[in-house]
């Protein structure tokens, strides 16, 4: 497979050996850097040609994106490469409950026959419940939980005092589309599981601080005609760099692999 990047971060630094350790290595790989920093992606993806210009990315042609660099990338690339009939894997969810930039990039993969590929990324459960959301979702709630110190940095910060916590508190509790404007690192994970099923104001989002954790844990409880259903999701920090979330790294690797095999499971 010839593979398009888009983004030399984590994500997509960790997706290469996952891919060939899987036997699926691509044949040739096109890497979407910001102008100036071709050396950089070079250094952090030896082997794969660099472009610093979405327009060199789609004329090389890759038969298939993955979108591993930050909602304003979204913004920035993904309706013209989706345009260019490239179907283009989105890491970057969070980006899409601009509900302006996903309606753009919902017309653009239909102008260029392309798909738009939203994988599970930080979480699971996602194919049972976009399976089950045509028996009719009652309510789909997510549960964000993490250590106190995650959340600084967060508007968490000037509602509790994260330090001197002793037990958990719920400090948020809103819609998906609130959750993912007042708190845009949970916003992937809220616009997919809100994408998925009952949509950006249905979806209910907790967000916890709990001083007795010391991994990040996501919880969705779903209530459908068909099914209920809980899920549980405790990640793994990677061990090179604790701010990667190895689980997007597999999930993301899953959709290029689908794509890449005969069996897509
Ligand atoms: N779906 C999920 O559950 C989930 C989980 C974690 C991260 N993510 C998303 O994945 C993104 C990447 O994560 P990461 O850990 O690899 O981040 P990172 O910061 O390590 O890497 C981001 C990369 O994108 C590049 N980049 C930024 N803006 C760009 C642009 N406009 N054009 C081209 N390149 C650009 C940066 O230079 C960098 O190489 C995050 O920003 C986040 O939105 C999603």
């Amino acid at each position: 497979m010839h593979l398009g990047l888009i983004g030399y971060g984590n994500i997509a630094r960790g997706l290469i050996p996952v891919l060939a350790q899987e036997g699926a290595a691509p044949a040739r790989l096109t890497v979407l850097a910001q102008p100036g920093r071709e050396a950089a992606a070079q250094a952090a993806l030896p082997g794969a040609e660099v472009v610093t210009e979405v327009a060199a990315l789609i004329a090389a042609a890759p038969d298939l994106v993955a979108e591993c660099a930050g909602q304003g990338a979204v913004a920035a690339h993904l309706p013209a490469v989706l345009a260019a009939g490239i179907d283009t894997v989105v890491a970057s969810i969070g980006a899409l409950a601009d509900a302006a930039l996903h309606d753009a990039a919902t017309e653009a993969a239909r102008r260029g026959g392309a798909r738009m590929i939203l994988p599970a990324g930080a979480v699971g459960g996602i194919d049972i419940l976009a399976a089950l959301r045509p028996s009719g979702i009652a309510s789909v709630t997510y549960t964000g939980r993490k250590p106190p110190r995650a959340w600084a940095g967060t508007p968490a910060e000037g509602l509790l005092d994260l330090a001197a916590l002793t037990d958990e508190a719920v400090f948020f509790s809103g819609t998906a589309r609130e959750a993912a404007l007042q708190y845009p690192k949970n916003a992937n994970v809220a616009a997919t599981v809100a994408l998925a099923g009952a949509g950006l104001e249905a979806t209910r989002v907790r967000l916890i601080a709990d001083p007795a954790i010391s991994a990040n844990v996501h919880e969705i409880a779903v209530q459908a005609g068909a099914a209920e259903f809980t899920i549980r999701i405790t990640g793994h920090p990677s061990p090179d760099n604790p701010k990667t979330s190895l689980t997007t790294v597999y999930s993301v690797a899953r959709e290029i692999l689908n794509r890449s095999r005969e069996v897509a499971i």
